[in-house]
């Protein structure tokens, strides 16, 4: 149902007592129906629930794959384990450095630190939200194997220029596309850019199993130890027997059931329709707010195409004589909830206080206590990331879904409006 059109820019602050630029709760829908519960069905019919002697697990790696035109993906146990399995195929190890953003999910570094290598955080381009080639080449050493490029809020990163800066060095690239699934980059899908695309499939995202997580590449010999990786580092053949060299190099197990597999494969069906109605409201908030006063609305890299895992924009204090957490809460009021980023991944307390692993006795952390980290060379400054931390004070988070109606669209960017005008004016 469409909704008069009204002006509410002139309106009082519903937290001032006026009413609501948003009345209507939001539109909301079903993630998961009957073709989930068919290929649940089946999947336990087959009467085994092992990935290697089903399937679902394999249907929904041949179909992602394909969706994405690379011939390999192996499937795993969460966004998590992909990045750790992406760290274990591209061979990072002991004493490596492995470059990514500081503004991400702890999903991002937690497989680095598994290979005892050392996560070295990038800064972010403020209007993207996402590092770039500069804010990447400023972090490489010779001890640099790996970048990983992390898509935050669905939005590509300039990955080109990364992946220019990184072949000639002999560093792998992985993209996190944990909350990018089909984002757009140019003529290509983000995950096909660099070696290896890593997604998560937990349930906040795109689409999910639940748990869940997957890695494509285009080679071959990463797409082997990627598959040995999530298993123990043990060959199966299509029975699911082991067979050949078992156990070569240290593989946690990270498998997909067959029930998640089945999910899966139900909800990659899904997918296409579902980034393409985050795309258009994204693209559709983005026109309604452009010109707010004090509100810079994200910026997508041009010819690009954000598939909005949500909607983030920052606030300008200057114009508006308020900051962020004041908006969040004249939005709220306004009937739109809001949310914010809470920290830089530099600066969580496991970096900053060295926690990483349980305490030993003698106080060892590997990899920062090896002899090429000498105490205060290495860590984590404050005043590393200056447009991180500006993104962290200004960004406003909305929790958008595919099931948003045009009107939830435009009574949001109602409610930015009309909060953005009421400030900027008593700002003069
Ligand atoms: C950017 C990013 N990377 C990695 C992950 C980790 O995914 P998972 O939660 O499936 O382990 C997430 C999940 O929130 C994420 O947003």
């Amino acid at each position: 149902m469409t909704t008069a059109r009204r002006d509410t820019t002139a309106e009082p602050l519903a937290l001032e007592g006026g009413p609501k630029a948003k009345p209507t709760p939001y539109t909301t829908g079903r993630r998961f129906g009957d073709e989930e519960m068919e290929e649940l069905r089946e999947a336990l019919e087959q009467n085994t629930l092992f990935y290697a002697k089903g399937r679902k697990v394999r249907e929904l790696c041949e179909r992602f794959a394909a969706m994405y035109g690379k011939p390999y993906c192996t499937a795993s146990s969460s966004g998590t384990a992909a990045l750790h399995v992406a760290m274990g195929a591209a061979g990072v190890t002991v004493g490596d450095e492995v470059v990514t953003s500081t503004l991400t999910d702890a999903g991002t570094f937690i497989g680095i630190l598994y290979q005892n290598a050392v996560p070295i955080f990038t800064d972010v381009d403020p209007r993207t939200y996402n590092m770039t080639a500069d804010t990447v080449e400023a972090r490489l050493t010779e001890r640099t194997r790996a970048v990983i490029v992390v898509h935050l809020s669905g939005t590509p990163a300039d990955t080109d220029p990364i992946v220019e800066l990184c072949r000639p060095r002999g560093i792998a690239v992985i993209e996190d596309c944990a909350q990018a699934h089909l984002a757009r980059y140019r003529d290509r899908l983000v995950g096909t850019i660099g070696d290896i695309g890593c997604f998560s499939l937990n349930d906040f995202k795109h689409i999910s199993t639940g748990e869940g997580g997957l890695c494509i590449t285009g080679d071959q010999a990463l797409a082997q130890r990627m598959a040995l990786f999530c298993d123990k580092c043990y060959p199966r053949d299509h029975w699911g027997m082991r067979t050949g060299r078992q156990c070569q190099f240290l593989a946690p197990n990270y498998r997909m059931s067959e029930l998640c597999g089945a999910v899966g494969l139900a909800q990659v069906r899904r997918v296409e329709a579902i980034c393409a109605r985050r795309a258009e409201i994204g693209r559709m908030l983005t026109g309604l707010i452009a010109g707010v006063p004090g509100i810079l609305p994200p910026e997508i890299p041009a010819g690009c195409e954000s598939t909005h895992y949500y909607y983030m924009f920052r606030v300008d204090e200057n114009v508006l004589g308020v900051g962020r957490n004041e908006v969040i809460r004249a939005l709220a009021a306004e009937g739109v909830p809001a949310s914010f980023y809470l920290k830089r991944m530099d600066q969580m307390e496991l970096f900053q206080k060295m926690t990483i692993y349980p305490p030993r006795a003698d106080g060892f952390v590997c990899p920062y206590d090896l002899p090429q980290y000498p105490p205060g060379r290495l860590p984590y400054a404050a005043a590393d990331c200056p447009n991180a931390d500006l993104v962290l004070r200004t960004a406003v988070i909305l929790s958008m879904t595919e099931f948003w109606s045009d009107d939830d669209v435009r009574q949001t960017a109602a409610a930015i409006g009309k909060v953005a005008s009421s400030y900027a004016r008593r700002r003069g």
